[in-house]
């Protein structure tokens, strides 16, 4: 049974570097179309790459859907060559900015201490960063899940509770990401118990953590059935709009 509280479930999709202006039209009519007939259960959103921000907002502005970006600048402005800053994506409606998801962390070298910074630049301008933790498979046949999750999250642990409540925890464990291979939601479930454990002990034990890696329709229930499991983290399963919104409506 699910605690009650202030944890809505939230459904975010990334597209990841995925899309075209045409295929993003037909994908967000799709979605549009498809919610005027499927429930969504809780709040429904999408990070879609920074060129797309603009289509994003004029196809999403007065729906139930919200939408944010992939990564954002430490910095807030200034000589920084291909950076975009947190006040930018504000300029462009968005609520969310994933920061220091694996695929950044693997192909960027971002440190938990640069994904920090990030985070505090988007809670700077009131953006809501969605912070991803987790670990490779070598530490997980390790044992050392919860050392490699604890170390990922101490310098955001160091923001301290206000902050934290204005933030979103992801779990997603990189070996189950693209790789159809989702984490059982006992798995789960035990590793996002260990980052609440942690949440709580700085005082926010009620921030939302969402898991990602495979999810889709199929296996949203039983997840989504798990006392600290608060919504999803979608790759994949969000460029397809009936698999998105039944993901959403479970
Ligand atoms: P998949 O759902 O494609 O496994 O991707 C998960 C993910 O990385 C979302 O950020």
């Amino acid at each position: 049974m699910k605690p009650s509280n202030s944890r809505t479930r939230l459904v975010m999709g990334n597209w990841k570097m995925h899309g075209s202006l045409q295929t993003n039209a037909v994908l967000l009519d799709a979605i549009k179309a498809g919610l005027a007939t499927s429930p969504v259960v809780g709040e429904l959103a999408l990070c879609v790459p920074y060129p797309y921000l603009a289509q994003a907002q004029s196809a999403l502005a007065g729906s139930a859907v919200s939408w944010g970006a992939q990564d954002v600048s430490a910095s807030a402005q200034g000589a920084y060559t291909g950076e975009v800053s947190a006040a930018m994506l504000k300029d462009f409606g968005c609520t969310w900015v994933l920061c220091g998801h694996s695929e950044r962390r693997a192909l960027h070298n971002e440190s938990s201490a640069q994904v920090a910074t990030k985070a505090i630049a988007a809670l700077a301008v009131g953006l809501t960063p969605v912070v991803c933790v987790g670990e490779t498979l070598a530490d997980r046949d390790a044992d050392d899940v919860e050392c490699v999750i604890a170390d990922q999250l101490d310098p955001i642990l160091a923001l301290g509770a206000e902050s934290l409540s204005r933030l979103i925890i992801a779990y997603e464990p990189v070996w189950a990401i693209g790789t159809g291979r989702t984490a059982t939601p006992e798995q789960a479930q035990a590793v996002h118990a260990f980052i609440r454990r942690e949440l709580a002990g700085e005082g926010a034990g009620e921030v939302r953590i969402l898991y990602g890696g495979s999810v889709k329709a199929a296996n949203a229930a039983s997840l989504f059935a798990q006392p600290d499991i608060d919504g999803a983290l979608v790759g994949g399963a969000s460029l397809v709009a009936d698999e998105f919104l039944n993901i959403a409506a479970v």
